[in-house]
């Protein structure tokens, strides 16, 4: 993390920030109908890539801290920071993770969504549910004066139960006009444990739910993180900021931005 201390947004950050936010996730609603059987992951990147810049905006992941991409991709096994590749072709049965960061006019919108290709397995299936159903219950928690370990009790303790692992070695953030910053939200815990939240917090949420356990390892290009028992990993990821009266998603399509 760059920094330690959580600063709050003023107005006018936060409405840069509904600015980015809504447009990385008609970013990622744009990419939606191209994951399909037959296409690469490369073909993906370039058109996120294309299309952010035709709206004004620049990929936040090219170049940050090495990555040589515009999204991350991650497919199957693959548990965050899969790189687009010409010879990685979607093949029907699998499950992939887009992630998108965007950067308007100074500020980041940080989104993404595991799509099913074609007809995955059930335990596929379920695990997707049930990772997004983790991401909707960590959003539920918060709201001025509940503490950070309420996000991740509650997204453990759903998955949990399932039979389903929670990944420790990745949390949400802090993001403003920097991508990763304080405070670490992490999709595990205890109730009643670490920050307590304020009108003006911004951050993700963007639990990695595994099928089997939760330790990931990193491969030799240094991004890539799979699941060490190679089984599936599904992820979704909402930007949000705390607000007086609860919670606002940043990256929902339905979030209107006033003109
Ligand atoms: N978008 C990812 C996140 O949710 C970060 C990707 S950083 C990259 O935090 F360099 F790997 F692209
Ligand atoms: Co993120
Ligand atoms: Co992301």
């Amino acid at each position: 993390m760059e920094q330690e201390v959580v600063t709050l947004l003023s107005r006018r950050e936060l409405d840069k920030m509904r600015r980015a936010g809504r447009l990385a996730a008609e970013l990622l609603h744009h990419l939606e109908p191209m994951v399909q059987p037959g296409v690469s992951t490369l073909e993906i990147n370039d058109e996120a890539e294309r299309w952010t810049q035709a709206h004004g905006a620049k990929s936040a992941p090219l170049g940050y801290h090495g990555y040589p991409k515009s999204i991350c991709t991650s497919v199957n096994e693959v548990v965050c920071h899969g790189i687009p590749n010409a010879k990685q072709i979607l093949r029907t049965g699998d499950i992939i993770n887009v992630d998108v960061t965007l950067i308007l006019d100074g500020y980041h919108g940080d989104t993404s969504k595991t799509f099913l290709v074609g007809q995955p397995s059930p335990t596929a299936q379920r695990l997707v549910e049930v990772t997004e159903k983790c991401l909707y219950l960590g959003i539920a928690e918060v709201k001025p004066g509940a503490r950070i370990g309420d996000i991740g009790a509650a997204i453990q303790n759903y998955a949990e139960p399932q039979g389903f692992s929670v990944v420790r070695d990745f949390v949400g953030h802090g993001i403003s006009h920097i991508f990763h910053t304080a405070p670490q939200v992490p999709h595990y815990g205890k109730r009643g444990t670490g920050l307590k939240l304020r009108p003006g917090m911004v951050f993700t949420i963007e639990p990695m739910i595994n099928e089997g356990t939760h330790e990931v390892k990193v491969l030799k290009d240094k991004w890539t993180a799979i699941t060490r028992d190679r089984k599936l990993s599904a992820q979704f990821e909402h930007t949000i900021a705390v607000t007086e009266e609860g919670v606002e998603i940043l990256t929902s399509l339905e979030a209107t931005v006033l003109a």
